[in-house]
Parts: C-alpha cells; structure tokens; sequence
C-alpha cells in the first residue's frame, strides 16, 4: 500500500526522543520546547514562537489571547479543515464562511467585504495544501476595517507570498506538527508573532494563565496546551532538514506534473506568479471531460494498493455549522478535489505508478 503521507523520521530524531527519555523531561519542561521555538521562529524570520500541543489549540489560543469571544464573528474559508471553524467555535464566536478562489482554492479576497459586519472581528485566512493566501489582499481589506489577522499555516510550512514567509504576515500565525505535516512533531502546533504582548499573553493562557511572577497564581481562566519536550525533541531533529523536505515536496509536485500536464480532464496544483507552493498534498481537480469521476477514480486507487484523500468537505455543508447560503467555488473543488500520495520519502517509481493509474484513462 502507498500511503498518503507519512512522516520522515530518522536517527536524529530517536536521539533527541532518547536523550529527554534518559534526563527524564518527558512533560513540558526541558530543553527541546525552547529550542524549537526559537529554531522554527528563526526558519520564519518571526520573532516569538509559543509551541502548544496540537494546531488547533494554537488557533484557539491565539483567538482567545486577541479577545475574540461570544458575540464576534471570524471570516474564514468554508473550505479547509474542520478545526479552522472549530476554534472560532471554542472560543465562542461564530464563523462567516467565505467561498474560494477557483484558481488557487484558498479564500476569495473579493468575496471577503461582502461578509465584514460589525461583528466580524478577524479574518483567518488558511493556505491550503501548501498554497499561500493572498496576503497583501487580504491585510489591506482587515486593515481598512480594523479586522485582526490570524493565518491557518497548519498546511504550509515553508510556503511564501511575494517571497515572505507564510506565517509572517498576521497579527498571530498558527502552524500544525501532526505526523502528515511537512514538518512533524507526532502531535503538535505552535503560534508566531513579532507583537511582544501577544506572545506573552498566549504564554500565559497556554499555562492556565498563571500569573509569571507569582507560581499558582491566575487572574484568568486558562488552558493547558503545552507542548511535551518528546514533542519537541522530534521537532528539533525534524527543522534540521526543514529547507530540504520543502524541495522535495517541491520536487514531487514537478514530477507529477511532468506526468499529467497532458491529461484531459484533470487539472493540476496551482501556483500563482506571487506565490511559492509547498504541495504539503499534491492534489489535482478531476474534471467533467475525463471520463471517470473523483469517486471512481479514488475507488480505482484503492483496489491498486494505493491510498488518496478527497478534498475536504466546505464546513458550510456540515451538520455543526449548516447553512443555506451556498459556496459554488468551494463545493465544486471538493467534489473535484484529490489528494495524491507526496509524502518525502515517495520514490521516483512511486509517483510513476500513482500518475499511470491517472493517465491509463486516456
Ligand atoms: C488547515 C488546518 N488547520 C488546522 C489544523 C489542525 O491541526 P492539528 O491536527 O495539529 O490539531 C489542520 C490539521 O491538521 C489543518 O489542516
């Protein structure tokens, strides 16, 4: 069976494991999580990194340490995973689903206006699989109506908008470490940013927001969201070859391009003129004219030994968060939308046989 994704794991990383093992820092304390921090910090050109224990309580920390609650709307897109809205849910506001670009899929930066009313408090763009939003779009739009930024990067480490770093640009940027991700802690996530107060106040809501000058001290109600030092001992051995996973990703996504670029009916990963994809998923759109359906061919996939993804569901056509309002861009790329095995350690023959199966439709 070819997988989806799988995690890169080798000695360095089972040394760091060993070594907290032996001193005994298995929890949150111990030298891994500093480390980390600031090596992943450094890797993004931000300044404070405040490491948690999964993705989706770093956006649910940073949400909680902007102030946004009961009553505030967060403008996010209706495609992406389902944490996205989740956080906005823990923290008690509401999403506002906002439908997608149909050429790199991220959120519609001129659909986002439409949707900032007065109780839209911030924009959560997500870079999907890989791709950036669009950022200088969509800092102009929160900074004409005084909205807070808090990016999705949970699927794009490494990626780049006009050069600049994915997580760069938001008041708070939230990134994934799940073991699917380009870069692994097991479980885990992180918030970056270069505003002092903010870090300081996701440190403390991250610890039960225990006062840090006086131990069992809270002024207020926080969280336990830390990241274990075994965490982060993978961590610290995964950024070490943070730059060179990204390239072969990068150098995946051409292959397989190489491969299907001919294929009638199918529709390959974007990557606009300002953007630099990262393929965290190499996913194409399967389309009308190809003869087979998205379904079909996942099906197809399957009895081959080899496992796809189909894109997620747009969270507006969930149960939780139904609504009547309908998304065309979003709901046709999930329909169309799969995620195709782009894991690093994929051999050259890998890709050949994934891309066959695609192409034997001809
Ligand atoms: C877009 C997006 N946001 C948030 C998350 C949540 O991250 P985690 O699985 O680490 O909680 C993920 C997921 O994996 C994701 O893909």
């Amino acid at each position: 069976m070819i997988p989806v994704a799988k995690p890169c794991l080798g000695k360095d990383e089972l040394d760091n494991v060993i070594e907290a093992v032996k001193r005994g820092w298995i929890s949150s304390k111990g030298k891994f999580v500093q480390e980390f921090e600031k090596d992943f910090c450094d890797h993004l050109g931000v300044k404070h990194g405040v490491a948690t224990s999964n993705g989706t309580v770093a956006l649910h920390l940073a949400l909680e340490a902007l102030g946004i609650g009961p009553r505030d709307g967060v403008i996010i897109p209706t495609l992406t995973f389902i944490a996205t809205a989740n956080a906005v849910t823990y923290a008690g506001a509401k999403p506002i689903f906002v439908d997608s670009h149909p050429n790199y899929w991220c959120i519609d930066p001129e659909k986002i206006e439409k949707y900032v009313t007065p109780e839209a408090k911030a924009i959560i763009p997500v870079h999907l699989y890989g791709h950036p939003s669009e950022m200088g779009k969509i800092m102009n739009i929160a900074k004409r109506h005084g909205l807070f930024v808090v990016e999705d990067a949970a699927e794009a480490h490494g990626s780049e908008y006009q050069k600049k770093k994915a997580g760069s640009f938001g008041d708070i940027a939230c990134f994934s470490f799940f073991g699917n991700k380009i870069v692994t802690t097991g479980e885990g996530g992180i918030c970056v940013t270069n505003n002092d107060e903010l870090a300081q106040k996701m440190r403390i809501l991250r610890d039960h927001g225990e006062d840090p000058n006086r131990k069992y001290w809270y002024n207020i109600v926080g969280f336990n969201y830390r990241m274990t030092n075994l965490q982060a001992a993978i961590g610290v051995a995964q950024l070490e070859k943070f730059d060179e996973f990204v390239g072969i990703k990068r150098r995946i996504a051409k292959s397989y391009n190489k491969l299907l670029e001919d294929v009638k009916g199918i529709s390959l990963p974007p990557e606009e003129s300002w953007a630099k994809n990262v393929y965290w998923m190499y996913s194409v759109l399967i389309e009308d004219d190809y003869g087979l359906t998205r379904d079909e061919l996942m099906k197809k996939y399957w009895e081959k030994g080899i496992e796809t993804r189909p894109f997620f569901y747009p969270i507006h056509t969930l149960p939780p968060y139904k609504s009547r309002e309908s998304h065309p861009v979003a709901e046709k790329l999930s329909k169309e939308g799969i995620n195709l095995p782009s894991f690093v350690e994929l051999r050259k023959e890998e890709i050949e046989r994934v891309a066959e199966i695609i192409r034997q439709n001809e």
